[in-house]
């Protein structure tokens, strides 16, 4: 696949089939992963896969964050299947080291493009992915199940797996209401 129609055209889509990437196309997605830019060497990032049995560990993470909060059913039922969207959930962690140059914040960047770097991965191998996010991942309980210290921050869910339809085709964007030159 062409990178720029890559990078121009990537969709997401909100649910996913099996098969997962795996072997040589999930090494390269980590390793896109690990590519992403990295102000000081610092390495801040961990990436930890739930497939199979590691979905309903997943879930119950989320639930048990979820009845800490005494949640109404509704909510606890939508956490409980959340991860069982697609066959690969990967949470990606920045693993914040403190350092004078280098703020916790640009650490948590670093850890957002390596986001999209492994979601374009997967899509340029014809697998699909999505982001996302929510309260969940600032919550106690789930920072405390993925053993996050200081300004270790989850930074997103990344749902891997096949798709079963063509993505939506792009916005159409008018460059002028976001571009200013200076
Ligand atoms: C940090 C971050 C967190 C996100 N979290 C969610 C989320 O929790 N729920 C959601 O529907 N979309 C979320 N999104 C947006 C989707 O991943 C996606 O980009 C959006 O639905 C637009 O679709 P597209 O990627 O096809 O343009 C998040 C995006 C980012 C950058």
């Amino acid at each position: 696949m062409d990178a720029l129609d890559l990078l121009l055209n990537r969709r997401s889509i909100g649910r996913l089939s099996a098969p997962a990437p795996e072997g040589k196309a999930l090494e390269n997605i980590i390793r896109a992963g690990l590519r992403a830019p990295d102000h000081g060497g610092l390495t801040p990032w961990r990436f930890v896969i739930s497939q199979g049995e590691g979905l309903q560990k997943l879930a119950n993470i989320l639930v048990k964050a979820a009845k800490a909060e005494n949640s109404d059913e509704a909510v606890i039922e939508k956490v409980k299947n959340a991860p069982f969207r697609a066959p690969m959930v990967i949470t990606v962690i920045a693993k914040v080291t403190p350092h004078d140059k280098v703020p916790a914040f640009e650490q948590h960047l670093s850890a957002g493009c390596a986001v999209h770097a492994m979601q374009m991965a997967a899509v340029a191998q014809d697998y699909q992915g999505f982001w996302r996010s929510g309260k969940w991942m600032f919550h106690q309980e789930v920072r405390d199940a993925f053993h996050l210290k200081g300004d270790d921050q989850i930074v997103g869910f990344l749902y891997l797996g096949t798709a079963g339809c063509t993505p939506m085709k792009v916005p159409d964007r008018d460059l002028s209401r976001f571009v200013e030159f200076l």
